[in-house]
């Protein structure tokens, strides 16, 4: 079982790799803000409730999202692994992770911090909010995702250090450079 962590701040590539690495390692794919945003696109309850910390880049609440990653994980059959993309994001839900990991036998193989400066990730996601028109990619929301980031999210690194499974990435450059280098620390 090929169990991913693909980690890092908004914007920082984490969906763009995670598309390469599931064509060429054939596992799962799971990003938790996809499906909130399919929630959303289908105007559930859950999306409903969703949309209000999405739009105001707030993180929703931890026992919704554990319960959204079990639900999942239990519909892939034959899995020969899963790239959990944007989970976790609070260390309550890594401590969440490693024990439905361990339920099914399983752990995290490898924690992969995508590292980009910040000026990069708004640049990025400026752009993208031009172009494709995520809600949350405008300059306010982008600032309060980062903010949130760096309080809720970032403390994942010394915690994923602790467990021995962290990889620093450079995720600045090509996205074809940045994919071999990954591929290197699965390897
Ligand atoms: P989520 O959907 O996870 O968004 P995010 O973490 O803010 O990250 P993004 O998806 O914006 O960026 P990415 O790292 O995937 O980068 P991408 O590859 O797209 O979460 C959204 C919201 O949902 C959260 O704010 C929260 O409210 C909620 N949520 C989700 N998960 C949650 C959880 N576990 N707990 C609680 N709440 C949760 O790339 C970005 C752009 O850059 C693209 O346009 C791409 O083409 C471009 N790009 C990529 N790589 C490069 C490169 N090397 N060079 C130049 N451009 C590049
Ligand atoms: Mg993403």
């Amino acid at each position: 079982m090929l169990n991913i962590v693909i980690f890092g701040a908004p914007g920082s590539g984490k969906g763009t790799q995670s598309e390469r690495i599931v064509a060429k390692y054939g596992i799962n794919h799971i990003s938790t803000g996809d499906v909130l945003r399919a929630e959303i696109k289908n105007n559930t309850e859950l999306g409903k409730i969703a949309k209000g910390y999405i739009d105001q880049g707030q993180l929703i609440p931890d026992e919704l999202i554990i319960d959204i990653l079990a639900k999942t994980l239990d519909s892939f059959e034959d899995s020969k692994g899963v790239i959990f993309d944007g989970f976790p994001r609070t260390i309550p839900q890594a401590e969440a992770l490693k024990k439905v990991l361990a339920e099914r036998g399983q752990s995290v193989s490898i924690m992969l911090d995508l590292d980009v400066p910040e000026d990069e990730l708004m640049t990025r996601l400026i752009k993208r909010g031009q172009e494709s028109g995520r809600a949350d990619d405008n300059e306010e929301t982008i600032k309060k995702r980062l903010v949130v980031y760096h309080s809720q999210t970032a403390p994942l690194i010394d915690w994923y250090k602790a467990e021995g499974q962290y990889c620093h990435i450079n995720g600045l450059g090509t996205m074809e450079g940045i994919f071999e280098e990954i591929c290197k620390a699965i390897g």
